[in-house]
């Protein structure tokens, strides 16, 4: 239980639409306890530690309970605080400018961030997006047997975790953020998920997995954010065991170019220099070509690999061709895949927005 050390707090809020879910064992629960503190207590009294986890799953689903999680890098946690030490450590650690980012979008656009809340206005895209990733995992994902351990670097609000979970697996998420990982675990306690653990570390330094513990990782749109995307890959690696597999998904640099004008010089040199003026921390993002992820994999130890481009829609050139109120609908979201599919196999694969990735662990 990795989150064991992370602190509980009741909060004044809540919410009638979860007042269902009100649980009187996390009535028990004490200001200022850990969760290994409060799991204790509770089996001390005879009851399953699952029980414990689920009680503060449910009072953090009905808006009742805070967590504050133990860090596992001072960095990151000056970045989350956003104290005065934050911007002269981004300066020496660019991609922390991302985390930072990433806390003050939680503060003004927290229905975007928080998106498999149904009420946000892209929750349908995103949940398009994560049934693209599912179709190109379709023989990983059935080949995972209940009881499955597979790591979620980078794992956002849940997206894949929570999947991940309905499938059976019992899922390690690690984020840069802990709003992200509170938010992964209202939805996975909705999701009735019993089986999971949230980490609040960097995704370049998993020493605190165990090597070969796990049977599969995924990190979905993150190693483009790092600073160091190919240590991030090795440690993923590292954390599988032979025979288990690790994918990933990144932006693409040629499908951004094509979709984005502002990122083609001479206008990206123009953007950058405006920036430094303005925004300082402006979302820092690495992109790559199928080449470079080749090669990226061989060297972390990957085999078997495969690269497919996708986003064509979502992000990419053909953006323009679906809305949210498209993803919304099942016989346009089932028009839009095949649009997807068909263009991942056509002459304008090479302009994917993000490419996806997967192989097998030497
Ligand atoms: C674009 S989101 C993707 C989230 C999730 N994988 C998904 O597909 O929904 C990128 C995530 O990476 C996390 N992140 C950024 N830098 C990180 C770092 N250095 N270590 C761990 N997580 C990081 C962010 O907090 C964010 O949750």
């Amino acid at each position: 239980m990795l989150m064991g050390d992370a602190k509980l707090k009741h909060t004044s809020g809540g919410s009638a639409a979860h007042e269902v879910h009100h649980s009187r064992i996390g009535d028990r629960i004490r200001d200022g306890e850990t969760v290994a503190e409060f799991c204790a207590r509770i089996e001390s009294e005879g009851l399953p530690m699952a029980d414990a986890l689920d009680a503060i799953g449910l009072e953090i689903a009905a808006g009742r309970l805070d967590v504050e999680w133990a860090t596992r890098s001072e960095e990151l946690k000056i970045a989350v605080e956003n104290g005065p030490d934050a911007k002269s450590l981004c300066k020496k650690s660019p991609h922390l400018w991302n985390v930072l980012a990433y806390e003050r979008e939680w503060k003004t656009y927290p229905e975007y961030n928080d998106f498999l809340d149904k009420k946000s206005p892209v929750h349908n895209k995103k949940k398009f997006e994560w049934e693209i990733y599912e179709s190109l995992l379709g023989g990983e994902l059935s080949g995972l047997a209940p009881g499955s351990r597979v790591l979620d670097v980078g794992a956002g609000v849940g997206r894949a975790a929570v999947e991940l979970a309905k499938r059976g697996a019992e899922v390690t998420l690690v984020d840069a953020s802990p709003r992200a990982l509170k938010a992964a675990w209202r939805h996975l306690a909705e999701a009735d998920a019993r089986d999971f653990d949230l980490v609040w570390a960097d995704a370049e330094r998993l020493d605190f997995i165990e090597t070969d513990s796990m049977d599969a990782a995924l990190a979905i749109e993150v190693f483009c954010y790092l600073g160091d995307p190919e240590k991030a890959l090795r440690e993923a690696v590292r954390c599988v065991r032979p025979g288990g597999w690790v994918a990933f998904s990144v932006e693409a640099r040629r499908g951004a170019m094509a979709a984005d004008p502002y990122l083609r010089p001479p206008a990206n040199r123009l953007r950058a220099r405006v920036n430094k003026l303005l925004i300082e921390d402006e979302i820092y993002v690495k992109y790559f070509s199928r080449r470079e992820l080749k090669a990226m994999a061989a060297d972390a130890g990957l085999e078997s690999f495969r690269i497919e481009g996708c986003h064509f829609v979502a992000d990419g050139i053909f953006n323009w061709a679906a809305g949210e109120r498209d993803y919304a609908r099942s016989g346009s979201r089932k028009r839009i895949h095949g649009f997807e599919r068909f263009l991942r196999n056509s002459p304008l694969a090479q302009f994917a927005r993000a490419w996806f990735a997967v192989g097998r662990v030497r």
